[in-house]
């Protein structure tokens, strides 16, 4: 497997490849010129990833992001732009013609779109467990992010608990670390990784705590945070309802599956209930890029217990 040399030529068509890689940054081609990191969601410009301190919080509508700090000053602010929400195709691709684009980026992924977008049946709590995986055989610069997340339908964020391993833009090294992030146009916003065991079991979960009105501007405040590890919480209001559910594994640099855990991690324990306090049964699309090997099952689709499960290649 020639995980490195797709991942060069993907490099070499940047910007077809973010729009094709990345759901969420199809317009921020504008930055190319700049050095470009690797988060969660994607290629970004290093300039526009920021870490949240302990206690801040961020706030974004549909002009802008700012991250303030637990004082309230204002840390950092930008301007967001609903022209970047460029739906993306995240369906009907067979991996099996497109083995580059997964190549790097989503290789296993799962999502779930809430059909319901009545007030009660908005998502309120979204939480998934697993456990940190053996630690990868060869280390050399791979990134691995494995996550439960939830996107809105303008497809221009996602806001997740994120389990990494190696040297992201967030830090980090050669272990498994976790972290909470929330990425919204160019905006990357994480908290400090914190270290992890293989063997660990972790609970990434996204709960709305609170809605506000502002005039006729909803704004719903989430907190995210691995429940095991506090320095990973953040709570965040937006303005934008989030209705796509995913689960995912995502790589960068892999050059081969010793690159990568071993066997299957099974995201399990999957919660998801609404503001209406129902638990709606979860139709996953399940994709993977299998001529690489990764696989990804739905085991089971309740909201209350469900599963869904990565295989690493062989
Ligand atoms: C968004 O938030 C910023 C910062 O608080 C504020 O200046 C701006 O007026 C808000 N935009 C809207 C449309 O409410
Ligand atoms: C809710 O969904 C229905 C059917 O999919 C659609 O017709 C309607 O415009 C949506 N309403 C809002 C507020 O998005
Ligand atoms: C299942 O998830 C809930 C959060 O929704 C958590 O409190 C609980 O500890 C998890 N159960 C296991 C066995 O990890
Ligand atoms: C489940 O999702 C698939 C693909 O997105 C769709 O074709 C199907 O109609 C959905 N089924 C239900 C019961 O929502």
């Amino acid at each position: 497997m020639a995980f490195k040399l797709l991942a060069t030529c993907a490099l070499l068509a940047i910007q077809a490849w973010v729009s094709l890689a990345n759901p969420l940054l199809s317009s921020t081609s504008d930055s190319v010129s700049e050095e470009l990191v690797r988060t969660p969601g994607g290629l970004v410009p290093k300039s526009s990833v920021h870490a949240i301190p302990e206690g801040a919080r961020i706030h974004h509508n549909s002009t802008h992001v700012q991250l303030i700090a637990a004082d309230g000053s204002i840390i950092h602010s930008a301007t967001t732009s609903k022209k970047i929400s460029t739906r993306p195709k995240i369906t009907g691709t067979p991996t099996s013609v497109a083995p580059r684009t997964l190549e790097s980026g989503y290789v296993a992924y799962s999502y779930w779109h809430n059909t319901d977008n009545t007030t009660n049946g908005n998502i309120a709590t979204y939480s998934t467990t697993w456990t940190v995986p053996p630690t990868p055989q060869r280390k050399d610069g791979q990134i691995i992010y494995i996550f439960n997340g939830l996107i809105p339908a303008s497809f221009d964020g996602i806001l997740q608990p994120v389990l990494q391993f190696g040297s992201t833009p967030a830090g980090g090294g050669n272990y498994w670390a976790v972290a909470s992030w929330y990425l919204v146009g160019s905006q990357t916003y994480y908290t400090v990784p914190a270290q992890v065991k293989a063997g660990q079991s972790l609970t990434g979960v996204m709960s709305l705590m609170s809605t506000t009105l502002n005039g006729p501007t909803v704004s719903y405040h989430w907190k995210s945070v691995f429940t095991s590890v506090p320095s990973t919480a953040f709570t965040l209001s937006t303005t934008e309802v989030f209705n796509y559910a995913y689960e995912a594994l995502e790589i960068y640099y892999a050059s081969g599956p010793t690159d990568l855990p071993t066997g299957k991690t099974m995201m399990s324990n999957i919660t998801i209930s609404t503001v209406g306090g129902t638990h709606p049964a979860l139709n996953w699309t399940a994709i993977s890029d299998s001529v690489e090997g990764f696989g990804m099952s739905v085991v089971s689709s309740s909201s209350t217990n469900g599963a869904v499960q990565i295989t690493y290649p062989a």
